[in-house]
């Protein structure tokens, strides 16, 4: 079979961590994919940064956005980051021209993301985002696929590993918040600004993108509720622990009477409950459905090779042509989110 060539803008922790994979498992996806998955051109800022992988025999494009227009490259990976800027516009220019699109990149799906499945599906091209939330854990792809039978009704989480990293180093070591989020950073956790881990901004963009999934609902930032955990110290974390609760920055959408809640918020779970078990870089989904009740979702939830992982699975879904719809229903389908606004929390 032709093999599925690749360009991939942005090599920094993620971009880097699929490069890896595909020199590693060359022979594993193409028997998983039914093609071989060959890397051929990449983009990012410095090009004469050494990032540890061999990129010798690859083409570089200073602008990203020249990926989509090149004739050798049929998958346009995005790894850049951000809602707007190169990342949308390298979206859109793709997906125009009937490529496939596979991004990590929640701000930009959580921003445009019934704009670009619109296109994507107009153009009979496949945009896929597994990595966008919860890193490695399968998220997207249960709510789209596995629990296709269900009605779902509520779905949430520890969404950010950045966080729950921060959280349980202060419990466990009674270090400082700047010191663990400087560590965050190091290991490759943290957004590039890593307000929005601790303002809770990415898990609103995780929130979002869930809820669309789960209520058939376009993307929407506008109703979210977000409290961050920049406020939280030591002394919250022990009087929790007295009382029986640990504190967890959730995620929650929820479909209620008078429409979707969608909020994100430091939360006392009770210890005994399975959210208070996740520690460090881990996250973790809780989906209730239906017909099939309760389901529990754990892994790593940030990181080069779990978020590297997410992504190479979608690469190996175009390879295999799984299409359908990007949020589990036609983008034109998709509804007004009935939200109840975020100041009637
Ligand atoms: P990094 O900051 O490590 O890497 C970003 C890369 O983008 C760098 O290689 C940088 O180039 C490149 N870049 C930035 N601006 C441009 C530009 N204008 N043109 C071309 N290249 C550009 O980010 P991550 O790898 O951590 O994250 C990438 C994406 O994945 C983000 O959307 C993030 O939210 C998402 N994500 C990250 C996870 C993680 O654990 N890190 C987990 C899940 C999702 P250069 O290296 O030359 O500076
Ligand atoms: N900054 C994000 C986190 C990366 O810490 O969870 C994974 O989406």
């Amino acid at each position: 079979d032709k093999p599925i060539k690749i360009g991939v803008a942005g090599l920094g922790t993620v971009g880097v961590g699929v490069v890896k994979i595909l020199a590693a498992h060359g022979d594993l996806l193409a028997a998983r994919g039914g093609a071989r998955l060959e890397l051929v051109a990449v983009s990012a800022r410095d090009r004469n940064r050494d990032r540890g992988v061999d990129l010798s025999a690859l083409a570089w494009c200073d602008n990203p956005v020249d990926l989509a227009a090149r004739d050798d490259v049929d998958v346009v990976v995005e790894l850049i980051g951000g809602s707007d800027g190169p990342a949308l516009a390298l979206a859109r220019e793709t997906l125009k021209r009937g490529k496939s699109f596979v991004t990590a990149n929640k701000a930009l799906i959580a921003h445009h993301g019934k704009e670009l499945a619109t296109l994507a599906e107009e153009k009979g091209a496949s945009l896929r985002f597994e990595a966008a939330v919860a890193g490695g854990i399968p998220i997207i792809k249960s709510l789209r696929e596995g629990l296709a039978a269900n009605a779902i009704t509520g779905v949430h989480g520890i969404l950010n590993g950045t966080c729950n990293y921060i959280l349980t180093r202060m419990e466990r070591e009674g270090l400082p918040f700047g010191e663990v989020l400087a560590d965050a950073q190091r290991i490759g956790y943290a957004e590039a600004d890593p307000s929005f881990d601790i303002d809770g901004i990415d898990t609103a963009h995780k929130t979002a993108i869930l809820a669309s999934l789960a209520f058939g609902t376009e993307p929407d930032m506008g109703n979210l509720a977000i409290e961050g955990i920049r406020t939280i110290a030591p002394v919250d974390i022990d009087y929790a622990a007295e009382l029986g609760f640990r504190i967890k920055l959730l995620g929650v959408a929820r479909q209620m009477e008078a429409g979707v809640e969608t909020r994100v918020y430091p939360a006392l779970v009770p210890l005994a409950a399975p959210l208070a078990q996740v520690m460090g870089g881990t996250n973790a989904v809780v989906v209730h459905a239906d017909f099939v009740g309760r389901t529990v979702y754990e892994g790593a939830g940030a990181g080069e090779g779990p978020t590297a992982s997410a992504v190479v699975a979608d690469l190996v879904d175009v390879a295999r042509g799984c299409g359908g719809p990007t949020f589990g229903i036609p983008a034109g389908s998709l509804k007004t989110a009935k939200a109840i606004p975020a100041d009637a929390h």
